[in-house]
């Protein structure tokens, strides 16, 4: 539409007069839209001196990773650095069950790659520049919405600069500032800024993912086989979503693995003694509350049928049938 357009020429120019005719910026993809279109508003102002990042902490679903790594790029043609951190993530994670220790442990080594990764990326750049008085600032991208705006309580131009931890390589005084391109939309308007700029729609029309990932879907230590199983249940769950038509009214549909659960079952000619998988699917307008979702009953048989043929691992697949309150949409 024609607002849709004036948002994106607008934030375009007013990117273009914050960072300046040679200053750089950097932007984190999370996988999800907020950071897509933020970056891609970016890219169309600045071009290659938009640097995205994107930290593959192996803790996504089936796909996503390459959704940013192709599509993502092929749509907007930016510069795109991709971090595997699997091992580190892993790594970091080994023996840990309890679901706030695990958030823990992710965020903090999301950081320290997040900002390896910055200063591998902005040194060398800055180190070529044509900066006589060396860069004093570069940019961070950040896709802020208005309602996150409105609930931390920030105005227009509130402390928006951060000085850098001393990573290696970045000039001491260097400090980030941030580039809100979507601080005054609602999350419908992000949607149309981003088929706007031909995004693709898997990406756009994302359901809302949480940072930790598979992380907290899996109730238990996370490792590596027990994400592989998760994966391929969760892609199962999503494919018959999106077939029966329901992806937009359902708001969620997380797939959680009782890892540490067993239960008896019998498939092809023997006992088999699996793991139970519980399927989520919620309705809900801000996650704050949400209703479990009345899926019908032949797309839940699908699942299903489909999961316990495709996963040998699993053997048994259930319904929650929690609201929130009392349950919250994610199990950890
Ligand atoms: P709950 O489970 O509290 O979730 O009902 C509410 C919404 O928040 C998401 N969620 C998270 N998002 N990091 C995130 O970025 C987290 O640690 C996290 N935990 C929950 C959840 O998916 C739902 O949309």
């Amino acid at each position: 539409t024609w607002t849709m357009v004036n948002i994106v020429e607008e934030q375009v120019e007013r990117i273009r007069e914050q960072i300046g005719e040679d200053g750089l910026a950097i932007c984190a993809l999370s996988g999800g839209v907020d950071s897509a279109v933020a970056a891609a508003v970016v890219q169309r102002a600045i071009g290659d001196r938009l640097t995205c990042v994107y930290v593959d902490h192996g803790l996504m679903r089936k796909g996503e990773s390459e959704q940013i790594e192709r599509d993502f790029v092929a749509a907007t043609g930016a510069d795109l650095v991709v971090v595997d951190a699997e091992e580190q993530f892993l790594d970091a994670l080994a023996g840990v069950s309890d679901p706030e220790t695990k958030r823990k442990i992710i965020g903090r080594e999301f950081i320290r790659v997040f900002e390896a990764a910055e200063a591998d990326i902005l040194a060398p750049k800055i180190a070529a520049g044509s900066h006589a008085e060396g860069v004093k600032m570069a940019f961070l991208v950040q896709g802020t919405l208005y309602p996150d705006v409105v609930e931390s309580g920030g105005g227009a131009g509130t402390s928006n600069i951060k000085s850098h931890h001393n990573v290696g390589g970045l000039p001491d005084d260097l400090e980030f500032e941030l580039v809100e391109p979507l601080r005054t939309l609602f999350k419908d308007e992000v949607r149309l800024v981003g088929e706007q700029l031909g995004l693709p729609a898997e990406l756009v029309w994302r359901h809302p993912f949480p940072g930790p990932g598979l992380g907290i879907r899996i109730i238990g230590e996370v490792t590596r086989e027990r994400l592989d199983i998760l994966r391929e249940a969760d892609a199962i769950a999503r494919e018959e979503l999106t077939r029966a038509g329901l992806d937009r009214d359902i708001w969620q549909f997380p797939v959680v693995l009782l890892a540490d659960v067993r239960s008896v079952g019998v498939q092809g000619d023997g006992r088999t003694y699996g793991h139970p998988v519980v399927l989520r699917p919620v309705t809900s307008e801000d996650a704050m509350t949400a209703d479990w979702a009345r899926v019908p009953y032949e797309v839940l048989e699908t699942v299903s049928t489909r999961i316990t043929n495709e996963v040998p691992e699993i053997n048994r697949v259930t319904l929650d049938i929690t609201s929130k309150p009392p349950g919250t949409i994610e199990w950890e």
